[in-house]
């Protein structure tokens, strides 16, 4: 069975894409089939693999609005054990077919269901409102990984994102969970960064990950090279805490596994 991840959260700019880019990378190096699905129409993650416009004359808009497989609409990565399905919503008129499409909650959650866990992971990359695609995700996922950025973090900005998790689980995806809060662009030196992981630490014991991901120029400059950054500089930080987060994912999975069949 494939492990659904939504990446989501609703700040921009906390590293959402970066995460699904290079959390996807180290999955598929760990030797762990990987799918990962675009839904960002600004399509950061699709380019970050550089796959181009001219590339994805398919891709999640045929998957919501004429029920494609995911395997008609997907395109090897350079890394090997991972495919990736890219976001190509170009116009209004598309956006707005995708929104009516997408309020059949369930259309993401069937397709890879049909995959037949042909991917041990499967990544969600969120755009950065909390839009109908971002519900589709959540409806669709087994659990939600939450990048925050912690110089920026709001205790208060944060509600409204608990909320929508808590209002999915009532009404549709009753067995969502938190796969846990990355702390990303992380400067262990700025207090206020410390005092928001222990503040987010005790409000949510054992859903913050041990792994940070810390701010790293190999992370931003990847993608303009069309490649993850374990490929572009694989001894950066960057790209090892990456790999380090796959592990502890992985880990966290074997011991949940081994506990449900005791
Ligand atoms: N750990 C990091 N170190 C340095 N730069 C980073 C790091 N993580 C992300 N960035 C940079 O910060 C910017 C925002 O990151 P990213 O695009 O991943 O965020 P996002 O949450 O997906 O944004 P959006 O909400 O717009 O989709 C990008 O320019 C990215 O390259
Ligand atoms: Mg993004």
């Amino acid at each position: 069975m494939s492990k659904v991840i939504a990446i989501a959260s609703q700040k921009g700019g906390v590293g959402k894409t970066t995460t699904a880019v290079n959390l996807s990378a180290s999955f598929a190096l760990a030797e762990k089939p990987t799918l990962l699905i675009d839904l960002d129409p600004q399509g950061c993650a699709s380019v970050a693999y550089g796959i181009t416009t001219d590339d994805s004359r398919r891709g999640v808009y045929e998957l919501f609005t004429q029920r494609v497989p995911v395997s008609d609409i997907s395109f090897k990565a350079t890394i090997p054990m991972l495919d990736i399905v890219p976001c190509n919503i170009w116009s209004n008129t598309a956006e707005e077919q995708i929104i009516q499409s997408s309020k059949n909650r369930t259309v993401l959650a069937r397709a890879l269901e049909e995959t037949g866990g042909a991917y041990d992971f499967v990544l969600l990359d969120c755009p950065p409102t909390l839009s109908h695609l971002t519900v589709a995700a959540l409806a669709a996922a087994d659990s939600v990984l939450i990048p925050v950025q912690g110089e920026f973090y709001s205790l208060k900005a944060f509600d409204a994102f608990m909320k929508l998790i808590r209002t999915i689980q009532i009404g549709i995806n009753p067995s969502i969970d938190i796969e846990g809060f990355l702390f990303t662009m992380y400067n262990p030196r700025l207090r206020l960064s410390q005092r928001v992981r222990t503040e987010l630490e005790e409000k949510f014991p054992n859903r913050v990950f041990k792994t940070v991901i810390p701010r790293n120029i190999t992370l931003a400059e990847a993608p303009a090279y069309g490649v993850p950054a374990i490929l572009y500089n694989a001894n950066s930080k960057g790209a090892q805490a990456y790999l380090d987060l796959a592990h502890e994912i992985i880990k966290g999975e074997r011991t949940r596994f081994a506990a449900a069949i005791r």
